[in-house]
């Protein structure tokens, strides 16, 4: 059974083996509903413009809506001698309907047809991807609220800087996300233009109304170059950059999470239904969603490497490389819809421990720049009341203190300026309210922001 749609001058069937290789309807059928769309707009524009009978449209569209019954239940025999989802669906509606399939096809070619496919696939895909990130900022927000004045150590190299709140903390990360859905909706803008019309690279001799075409499918604009239009991937090339942003941003926060979990460390608890066990050791409890997640984030950036390979030197106009823009793009979509809505799920099994929170940032001197801060405040150069500090944190470490627990003689020996009122800023609680300004730790600040969140959100 050859492909006759195009097998007239040829003089041997294709090879068994190349048609398997260059057949896409394995993984391509996941568009066969915008496939369908786009044909029934195509239809309907070639109707308007008197090149297809309203006959025959009615004709497409009782077929296509059939066709479309049966792919949703399943009852669709996808046939790989067809080599990709438009051939299939287009054999299957000329078995119903006859001529008027065969002519469904006017003026239009698979090139423009596969790209208008892939852009309504994204389009939509953005919007789930979308919804699916402002979902888990509500989720982070919600952890965020409780723990506004949650003491635990702000790091520098993994080393023990500045106190800061758990939710600020959490707050970064809904920052973050906040500029990864910013950049899908912008990427949108470009995915959302019509190549129909393009025909197979230059264009067709019928009078079509693109216009029309876009307007039927919602885009807001049409390609406004046929070359252009049929070979370029650009859009998904895109999408998949911000979505490698997406896991880069979770890959960093299963990090944390998966030290946060380590006894060692010991300042959350991730809910059992979000983790596994050892088949050997029986104690284990073992944080595998993050850590998948973040095996995941190589995933999705390599598809973006593929993309990128995939375009490079590619002469205009449509070349049979672009089949492979599927698979890479279905994946990152569908790892990215997935880990978002795991995520989601996976912050609401959180449980805080504040109290080892609170006892790692009494081990690391992480008030120390309160007290440097403290003597300018008296006057004191900053070059020097650093310097007066660290002589201060180097006496607490040999007594295996921490600089609160050093008594006022004590620390006026290292200044006099130094008076009581100083442990009201060496503790973590005094550190934070002190950072009072937008986009600081202080409490009030972090409700600041977990309200405006709310506020943008809603
Ligand atoms: N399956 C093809 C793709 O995904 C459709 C376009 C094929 N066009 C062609 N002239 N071979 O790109």
């Amino acid at each position: 059974s050859d492909n006759k749609a195009w097998s007239g001058r040829f003089a041997e069937p294709v090879a068994e083996l190349v048609k398997t290789y260059t057949a896409s309807v394995g993984f391509d059928k996941r568009m066969a509903e915008f496939d369908i769309q786009g044909s029934l707009a195509h239809a309907t524009m070639l109707a308007r413009a008197g090149v297809l009978s309203d006959a025959d449209l009615a004709a497409i569209r009782d077929g296509m809506e059939a066709i479309l019954a049966d792919i949703r239940a399943g009852r669709f025999d996808w046939s790989v001698d067809l080599e990709d989802v438009h051939m299939n669906v287009e054999k299957r509606l000329t078995d119903r309907i006859g001529d008027a399939g065969k002519r469904l096809h006017t003026g239009r070619s698979r090139n423009d047809q596969v790209a208008t496919d892939i852009r309504l696939y994204m389009r939509d895909a953005i919007d789930r991807i979308v919804t699916h990130i402002r979902e888990l900022q509500t989720s982070l927000l919600d952890l965020a609220e409780p723990n506004a004045a949650t003491v635990m150590p702000g790091f520098t190299h993994l080393q023990v800087a500045q106190p800061v709140t758990f939710g600020h903390h959490l707050l970064a990360y809904v920052e973050m996300l906040g500029r990864d859905a910013e950049r899908m909706i912008d990427a949108r803008r470009r995915v959302n233009r019509l190549p129909l019309g393009a025909a197979a690279l230059a264009g067709t001799t019928y009078p079509i109304d693109r216009h029309y075409t876009a307007e039927l499918l919602g885009f807001d604009d049409v390609c406004q170059n046929s070359l252009d239009a049929v070979s370029d991937r650009d859009f998904a090339i895109e999408v998949t950059a911000a979505g490698s942003l997406v896991m880069l941003h979770l890959s960093r926060l299963s990090e944390e999470l998966i030290l946060w979990m380590s006894p060692r460390v010991g300042f959350i608890d991730i809910a059992d239904r979000f983790c596994t066990g050892s088949s050997i050791m029986p104690q284990k409890k073992n944080p595998d969603v993050p850590e998948l997640v973040r095996g995941k984030t190589g995933r999705v950036t390599g598809h973006l490497m593929g993309l990128l390979m995939l375009m490079k030197a590619q002469p205009l106009a449509y070349n049979k490389d672009n089949q492979e823009d599927k698979e890479p793009l279905f994946d990152t979509v569908d790892t990215l819809v997935d880990t978002l809505r795991i995520y989601a799920d996976m912050m609401r099994g959180i449980t805080v421990k504040p109290e080892a929170m609170r006892a790692a940032v009494l081990q690391g001197f992480a008030t120390a720049t309160d007290l440097a801060d403290y003597l300018v405040k008296k006057g004191v150069p900053f070059r020097d009341s650093h310097e007066v500090v660290a002589r201060a944190v180097k006496l607490a470490d040999t007594r295996g203190c921490d600089l609160a627990d050093l008594s006022l003689d004590v620390l006026k020996e290292f200044s006099p300026l130094i008076e009581q009122d100083v442990y009201a800023v060496l503790t973590p609680e005094g550190s934070l309210a002190q950072r009072d300004h937008v986009g600081g730790t202080a409490p009030a600040q972090v409700r600041a922001q977990i309200a405006r969140w709310r506020g943008l959100l809603a």
